[in-house]
């Protein structure tokens, strides 16, 4: 399966992607990724894809007239890869109608919580503010609400007392980057369906 990822900011959870298509092999991990993404320039996600020479581009809100053009432009940007599956990993940006008639289905977003528990762009501080005893992370296909699609898988992370946001956040990665590594190979390798609320990988 043809990959595209995007993201906004370290990938790590994208070098957990291509560590494990490195260490597979594409035919034996089953996806590769064939292009980078960015909402933005200048983050190390993108470095990652330059030093292997995975094509990259960057879709910028303001350098656009408006969201919706900013929406088209992200979904031609990323068509012009022919992604089998669109993986947004730590993407910072909600995608709009245009992204989601072309991707709808096909696009696979990890969160860094237990949805439908602290949705949104601080699902950790969120659940570290709550006094959550367990959080996680959550890998869901996309659909037009934010964070609120079918689930496909998530892991349990516990909460400690002496947890501040970036140190639950960064023991939350380390389950997310394998929970991902995991998903998106069964998905790539197996194929899926999605009914309802339901996702069924054989
Ligand atoms: C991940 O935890 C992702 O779920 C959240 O931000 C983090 C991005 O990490 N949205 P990275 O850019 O993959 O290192």
């Amino acid at each position: 399966a043809r990959l595209v990822v995007l993201v906004s900011g370290s990938g790590t959870n994208l070098q957990a992607l291509l560590d494990a298509i490195a260490a597979h092999g594409p035919a034996g991990y089953g996806a590769e990724v064939v292009a980078v993404g960015a909402d933005r320039d200048g983050i190390e996600g993108l470095a990652r894809a330059e030093r292997l020479s995975i094509p990259t581009f960057v879709c910028r809100v303001k350098d656009h007239p408006s969201r919706a053009a900013w929406d088209l432009a992200l979904a031609e940007a990323t068509a012009a890869h022919r992604p089998d599956l669109v993986i947004s990993a730590g993407f910072m940006k909600i995608v709009g109608p245009e992204f989601l008639a072309r991707f709808g289905g096909r696009c696979v977003n990890t969160h860094p919580a237990l949805l439908p528990a602290f949705p949104g762009a601080h699902g950790v501080r969120d659940a570290l503010a709550y006094g959550a005893k367990v959080t996680g992370c959550t890998v869901h296909f996309v659909d037009d609400g934010v964070d609120t699609g079918p689930i496909i898988a998530q892991g349990v992370v516990e909460v400690r007392d002496e947890d501040d946001e970036s140190a639950l956040h960064e023991r939350i990665k380390e389950v997310e980057r394998s929970l991902l590594v995991d998903v998106v190979g069964r998905l790539a390798r197996n194929g899926y369906r999605i009914e309802g609320r339901k996702v069924t990988i054989p």
